[in-house]
């Protein structure tokens, strides 16, 4: 039966915690399937805020599943916390479920992430710092720990011994640094990690095919975005996994013939955190009046976002990759001062028209864009619920944004609360 995928089709933060909150009341279960606390992802209800990193969207109705599957690398202290957080604002946690096939960030990940940065220097890519990179990398080389590991601690200890001879020659010999002590560390996880997470683990599979079999509908929620795809993304200023719609089935274990309706959330300009290209990047007082309204600052970072104008040609390209059915917008309240809007509907490379995304990152870097300029409305539109309210302008921006994707535009974001949104298609 349906399974609905949110995907971000940006470079992240584009309010998918928000929407899938959202898209989550009719669901019965919903499941992360890529990504790992590198994510954000906020949900304010009631006036009371929650930043996700690991824990699936769904987790604050009742009715819910929420499923960590085994395309998401976990940090299990942070998965803890991040449940204790939760837990001391009255959400019951206790229906979560974690793969048993999802591998585990250590300590010793996040050391070398943070390593592997400051060796670049001037070239590092800017990441989150939480061990993303060299989790998946060791889990392509197959020396990675999985959560299933945790279940039987002979073969945990044996595994942790195994792989840190590696990490410790490169750590003290490379980056001279301090080993890790697997017995030390072991110690820990087993007397911190394993009494808690034991009841979470799970055949992730099987809960979710057993609830598709059941009629019930499943909602996958992606992590980072499309341009922040390993494959697909601005390489090498990407994430290491597969936040596209097709990371779903590879990350949660389901043909794609499941897969019914594919929400492309988008916000109603554009962000990045980190290095990398950026054609319709701003440096003058509209970004900063972007960064100023949107509050554009990282949900775990705390670092600053790059702001940029809407850019419909990454849209086209990910209406490509992820096959969206449907485009939610997010964050027009925060285009509501500006005077006119630019939306850039193609690029110029070298004196040449791209309708879609060149292919070769040198193009993507000397791109510049062709904008379109639109009349803003300059008035609040945070209290507004039906588009029919929506000031003209602001519908007309929406329907050239839908003419430029090529999908229909469903739900518009008015504001973080839950209920601020307009159900733009009716
Ligand atoms: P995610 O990583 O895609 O889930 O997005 P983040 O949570 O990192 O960043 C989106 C930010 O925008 C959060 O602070 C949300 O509360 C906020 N947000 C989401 N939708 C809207 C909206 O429509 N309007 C406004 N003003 N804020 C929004
Ligand atoms: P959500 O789910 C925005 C970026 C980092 C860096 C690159 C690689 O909240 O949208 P990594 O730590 O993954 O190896 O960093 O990816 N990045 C994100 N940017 N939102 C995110 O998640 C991100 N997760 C990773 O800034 O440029
Ligand atoms: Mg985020």
């Amino acid at each position: 039966m349906p399974a609905t995928v949110v995907v971000g089709t940006q470079w992240g933060d584009e309010g998918k915690g928000k929407l899938t909150d959202l898209i989550a009341k009719e669901m019965a279960m919903v499941v992360r399937y890529q990504g790992g606390h590198n994510a954000g992802h906020t949900l304010v209800v009631d006036g009371e805020s929650f930043a996700l990193q690991l824990v699936p969207s769904g987790v604050l109705y009742d009715h819910i599943v929420p499923v960590i599957g085994n395309g998401v690398v976990v940090d299990p202290f942070v998965l803890l916390a991040e449940i204790d957080t939760l837990e001391s604002k009255g959400v019951d946690c206790s229906r979560l479920r974690v793969s048993g096939n999802a591998h585990l960030i250590l300590p010793y990940h996040q050391e070398l992430d943070m390593l592997t940065e400051r060796y670049l220097g001037k070239n590092k890519l800017g990441t989150t710092k939480r061990g993303i990179g060299p989790t998946y990398a060791d889990k392509a080389m197959r020396v990675g720990i999985r959560v299933q590991d945790l279940l039987d601690e002979k073969i945990f200890r044996a595994k942790l011994d195994a792989v840190l001879g590696d990490k410790n020659t490169v750590l003290t010999r490379v980056y001279n640094r301090l080993p890790t002590d697997p017995d030390e560390l072991a110690d820990r996880v087993m007397a911190e990690v394993v009494p808690r997470l034991r009841p979470h683990v799970a055949d992730s599979v099987g809960l979710v095919h057993d609830a598709l079999d059941a009629g019930e509908n499943v909602l996958f929620e992606g992590a980072q975005a499309t341009f922040l795809d390993l494959d697909h993304g601005t390489y090498p200023f990407v994430t290491s996994s597969n936040p596209v719609a097709g990371g779903a089935c590879t990350g949660a274990g389901i043909g794609p013939r499941h897969i019914q309706r594919v929400v492309g959330i988008a916000k109603a300009y554009i962000t990045r955190v980190g290095a990398g290209p950026f054609p319709t990047e701003l440096f003058d007082a509209d970004g900063d009046a972007l960064v100023d309204r949107g509050h554009e600052f990282g949900t775990n970072t705390g670092r600053r976002r790059r702001p940029g104008w809407f850019d419909a040609v990454m849209m086209r390209q990910a209406v490509r990759l992820n096959s969206l059915s449907e485009v939610a917008i997010t964050k027009l309240d925060i285009l509501d001062t500006f005077d006119t809007l630019k939306v850039c509907v193609a690029y110029d490379v070298n004196g040449e028209r791209h309708e879609h995304l060149p292919y070769h990152q040198s193009d993507l870097h000397s791109a510049k864009p062709i904008y379109e300029e639109l009349p803003g409305w300059q008035s609040d539109l945070t209290a507004v619920r039906e588009r029919s309210e929506l000031p003209t302008p602001a519908v007309r921006y929406l329907e050239f944004l839908e003419g430029q994707i090529g999908a229909p535009i469903s739900l518009v974001g008015v504001g973080p609360g839950r209920e601020q949104f307009v159900n733009f298609s009716g």
